[in-house]
């Protein structure tokens, strides 16, 4: 695991972008994990940008996205919809290569993905309580795609997408501790000062059921990107 220390979000995102856009000169046809949230939102800004400058091309490339909500109250608080108005519909991505967990896909997604070759490249934001997808703690380590309740800090943490607290779903789908683990290479982004005590937690160096994201200190090719303010208060 090695950790990467950037000024700002920015930084962090124009970095990952264009890791992302040297893997698709490579391998056009590479396998893209995808995340929500706020932290990957600088990474997709610069794959539009480098689409729109025509430095790259996402027509023949694939991507399944961590997780998705259950019962979400109006289509936009979907991921599919986030990833639409974020990402696929700012690039030429094929709609029909994108991927979202579903109560119909669940129990075949990891072979789905495992049947294109794995995730070349995936995308994760940490959760204050150190959940990655939405695998919350107490998930086990080898989990694969499930249904899991949402903690109540991780409600209250998405309350800012839907109208209320009350409105945010309890339940979500998503890939395992175990289905993340497969992929080839992680980048992780923790860019504001709710995620210290997770970025703590990774900096022990030690596997922690209660902090989830800590399974990646046994991954191989796994970087770390934190701003300089939450690198310098984890060290605290
Ligand atoms: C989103 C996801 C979550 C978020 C995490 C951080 O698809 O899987 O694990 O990455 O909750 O969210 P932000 O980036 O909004 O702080």
């Amino acid at each position: 695991m090695k950790f990467i220390v950037y000024d700002n979000p920015k930084q962090i995102g124009d970095h990952i972008g264009k890791e992302i856009v040297d893997l698709l000169k490579r391998n056009p046809k590479a396998v893209l994990g995808l995340a929500t949230g706020s932290s990957p939102l600088p990474v997709y800004d610069y794959l539009a940008k480098a689409y729109k400058a025509k430095e790259v091309s996402f027509k023949d490339c694939y991507s399944f996205n961590l997780d998705e909500y259950i019962n979400p109250p109006f289509e936009e608080a979907t991921y599919r919809y986030f990833m639409k108005e974020n990402l696929f519909s700012r690039v030429d991505m094929d709609l029909s290569h994108t991927h979202f967990p579903s109560f119909e896909n669940m129990d075949t997604y990891d072979d789905e993905i495992a049947s294109m070759g794995g995730v070349d490249l995936q995308i994760l934001g940490i959760g204050r309580d150190g959940h990655i997808g939405f695998n919350e703690p107490n998930t086990s380590f080898d989990s694969k795609t499930h249904t899991t309740p949402l903690e109540e800090s991780t409600r209250i943490a998405n309350a800012r997408f839907f109208h209320s607290l009350e409105e945010t779903p309890h339940e979500a789908i998503t890939m395992g501790l175990g289905t993340i683990m497969q992929s080839k290479h992680i980048v992780l982004i923790a860019s504001d000062l709710t995620k210290v005590d997770a970025i703590k937690a990774l900096l022990k160096g030690e596997k922690d059921l209660q902090w989830p994201a800590t399974v990646l200190l046994d991954h191989p090719s796994t970087e770390i990107f934190v701003t300089k303010e939450v690198f310098d208060e984890a060290n605290k």
